[in-house]
This record gives C-alpha cells, sequence and structure tokens, in this order.
C-alpha cells in the first residue's frame, strides 16, 4: 500500500514509518519539524531517511498537503500539537493544526474525484473523555465532570458521582462514553476525529479513530516540556533535580508501550475493515504517576528529592484507563508490554543522549502565569 503518515517524523509516526516499510509498504511522511518536538533537527531517523518519501511542510498548507496526497492509498493522520497544558493558552495554534489542518485535507479528498485513498486512520486521544468512567456503588457506571478547582484547592481530588454525589471509583472507559474533554487540546481531538468520521461516512471511506492512551517508549521528544511525563521526569532524574509531583500523586494513567501502539496503528491501516470506527488503545494498566516518579528515580539511582506538591493543572484529569474490548474485537489487539518492562526500555534510551535541561521551569512559569497551575 502506500501510506501518507503526516506528523510521521514524529515519535509515533517514526515507530509506524519502520514498521510499514519492514512490512513492504511504501510510505509518504508530511512533517513541519515543529522545533518544540524536534528542536534543531529537520530530518527523518537515520534508518528511515532515504526509504520514505519525505514532503516538508504544514498540515494547513493546502499545496504541502496536496503534493503529500499524491497517489496516496491510506494516510494515517498523527500530525498535531499534541501539549494539553499548553494548548489553554496558545489556542489558535492548535485550533490551525489540528483542526484546520484536518479540514484542508477533506477540502482536498472532497475535490479530488480521481484520489485512490481507501482508508483513513487518525491519532484521536483518551482527552476526549475528560475524566472519564467511573463506578458508583448506587449509581453504576457514571461519567464525572471536570473537577472544581476549588475542590482540587482543598486537597479533595477524586472526581464524586454527578448522581448521587458520593463517592465513585475509576473504571475501564469504553467508547460508549461521553465526550466531555477538559482541555483546548482534547477539544481538537474530538473534533478532529467526528471530521474523519463524518467525511469517511460521506466520502464511503472507511476510517478509525484510535484513541491512544498516554503512549511512551524511546523515541519520544525529551525536549518538548509541554508533554510527556516520562520525559520530564528522566530528564529531571538524571540531574538529581527535585521532581515535583502534581495533586497528592495518586492521580494515574494508563501508559502503552510504542510497541503495542504500533501495531494496533499499522492493524487499522492495513487490514480489512468496512466502515468508521473509534478505538481505544490502551495498555490495560493504571500507573500512579507518584509510581511513575519513584520508578524512574530509582532506576537513575534515587539522587532526586519527590515532592507531591498539592498543585493542580487546570485541563488535567485525574485517572485515564481504556476498556479495550473493541480494539480486541475489531483490531484483534493485545497490549503486550507491562508498564515495568517498557519503562526500563525508554530509560536505557533515553540515557543515550544528554539530558534536556532547559525549558520546564519555564512552562511551568508559563501555566502559573496565566492561572492554569494552582496550590
Ligand atoms: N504520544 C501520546 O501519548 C499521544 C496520546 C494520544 C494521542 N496522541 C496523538 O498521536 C499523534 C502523534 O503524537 P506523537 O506522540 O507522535 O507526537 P509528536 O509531537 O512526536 O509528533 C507529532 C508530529 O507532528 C508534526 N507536526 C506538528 N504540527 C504540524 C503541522 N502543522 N504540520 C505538519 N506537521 C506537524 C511534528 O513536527 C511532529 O513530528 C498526535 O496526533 C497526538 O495528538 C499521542
Amino acid at each position: 500500500m502506500k501510506i501518507l503518515i503526516t506528523g510521521g517524523a514524529g515519535f509515533i509516526g517514526t515507530h509506524l514509518t519502520r514498521h510499514l516499510l519492514q512490512s513492504g509498504h511504501s510510505v509518504t511522511i508530511l512533517d513541519n519539524f515543529l522545533p518544540q518536538v524536534h528542536a534543531k533537527n529537520v530530518g527523518l531517523a537515520s534508518d528511515v531517511a532515504g526509504h520514505a518519501r519525505l514532503v516538508t511542510g504544514d498540515v494547513a498548507d493546502a499545496a504541502v498537503m496536496r503534493s503529500a496526497l499524491e497517489g496516496a492509498e491510506c494516510i494515517v493522520h498523527l500530525a498535531a500539537e499534541t501539549g494539553t497544558g499548553q494548548s489553554m493558552y496558545e489556542v489558535s495554534r492548535y485550533e490551525r493544526t489540528n483542526l484546520a489542518g484536518t479540514a484542508v485535507l477533506y477540502d482536498l479528498l472532497a475535490k479530488m474525484p480521481g484520489h485512490k485513498v481507501e482508508r483513513v486512520v487518525v491519532a484521536s486521544s483518551r482527552s476526549i473523555y475528560g475524566e472519564g468512567a467511573y463506578h458508583c456503588d448506587e449509581d453504576g457506571l457514571v461519567y464525572p465532570l471536570s473537577r472544581e478547582s476549588q475542590e482540587k484547592q482543598s486537597g479533595l481530588f477524586d472526581p464524586l458521582c454527578p448522581v448521587c454525589g458520593g463517592e465513585c471509583k475509576s473504571a475501564p472507559t469504553p467508547e460508549s462514553a461521553p465526550l466531555q474533554p477538559s482541555s483546548f487540546y482534547g477539544l481538537t481531538k474530538q473534533v478532529q476525529e467526528q471530521t474523519v468520521l463524518m467525511f469517511g461516512q460521506v466520502l464511503k471511506i472507511p476510517s478509525v479513530a484510535l484513541r491512544y492512551q498516554n503512549v511512551y517508549g524511546p523515541g519520544q521528544s525529551l525536549q518538548n516540556p509541554y508533554t510527556g511525563i516520562l520525559a520530564i521526569f528522566s530528564n529531571l532524574a538524571r540531574i538529581g533535580r527535585t521532581i515535583q509531583v502534581f495533586e497528592d500523586g495518586m492521580e494515574s494513567r494508563d501508559f502503552v508501550y510504542i510497541e503495542d501502539v504500533v501495531k494496533a496503528t499499522a492493524a487499522a491501516a492495513t487490514q480489512s475493515l468496512t466502515g468508521c470506527h473509534s478505538v481505544n488503545i490502551g495498555s490495560n494498566e493504571r500507573t500512579s504517576v507518584l509510581e511513575v516518579a519513584n520508578q524512574i528515580n530509582d532506576f537513575y539511582g534515587g539522587r532526586s528529592e519527590l515532592k507531591v506538591t498539592g498543585a493542580f493543572r487546570e485541563g488535567d484529569i485525574r485517572h485515564g484507563l481504556a476498556d479495550l474490548t473493541q480494539a480486541q474485537a475489531l483490531l484483534k489487539y493485545q497490549p503486550r508490554w507491562r508498564f515495568a518492562e517498557g519503562l526500563r526500555k525508554f530509560l536505557e534510551w533515553a540515557n543515550q543522549s544528554a539530558p534536556v535541561t532547559s525549558g520546564y521551569e519555564q512552562s511551568l512559569m508559563e501555566m502559573k502565569e496565566r492561572g492554569l497551575l494552582r496550590g
């Protein structure tokens, strides 16, 4: 197949490109090498360069997108601005890449009657759920709204049941959950997903939105201070700097290893499939942020102090865990990697380059100044 990967020079895109090339597909990458992600590096990974066609430019530029689309039979749309917190003040930047970029794609597909595109896969995100599913003993499966700042300020971090106001426990979130993103990034991902699935129906292009949980592994950007908790904590732990853990440290995430994500994405792109679908991609395992900080600090010899600060970021969710029933049924997806193993792989890889010490404090300051980091 001839596959176009937008954002193909990024973390997931580079791994996916390798995998698809090895499976005999031909790959075109469209990427603008966003400096926040790539710093000064404006080339593809050395083992990919020369094997994939590269179109350098912006997804929201129609001429660039048109050139990238030449001959494409499948599109994997990964290009995006990805910082949850940053999206709350760089609003039009997020709107341009994540929404206008997707609109340009369909502007072209709708006006190109002879196109050969027979599949679109879009990188959606768990962030579109907001807090996601909870179980209440009284009311069963419930979906709390965003947590109130006042409650978090007084140390009450766990969402309450939206029906009875009592305690409830985080549960795996199914795709049928209501979409109630708590950040602009999440909102752009929701609209991006809905755009792809709606045009998939109208233009009769089978399409899949993969709702990734927190993806991690070797190759993820170590310099982007706006996203990637593992990269941020590992940079701090390596130089023995204090690691600040937000809330009470018990907030948790579903960390899914890159190899599992690539398998799921390749399956969505290349397996025979009809219709349009939203599919969760996760690890079946939850890990608290404090546990992550401890494991990373231990790996580097325990030189950092861990400070559970009680501070919190607006837009952050408390827990994330995907229900994978649909992924199993549709893509035969089974995550293989446990967090402890995947984390070791990531840290061994991160250890091979110099720690990135700039940018993190600045990103916290930006949030604080705008009232988005409190407590
Ligand atoms: N990594 C995760 O944990 C995660 C979780 C949920 C969803 N996602 C989604 O998966 C996709 C890939 O994420 P990633 O982790 O590989 O991120 P990444 O930042 O490593 O890769 C994104 C790529 O898109 C490129 N890009 C950004 N803006 C662009 C533009 N205007 N034009 C062209 N290219 C542009 C960047 O240069 C980068 O190479 C994104 O859509 C992201 O929202 C990622």
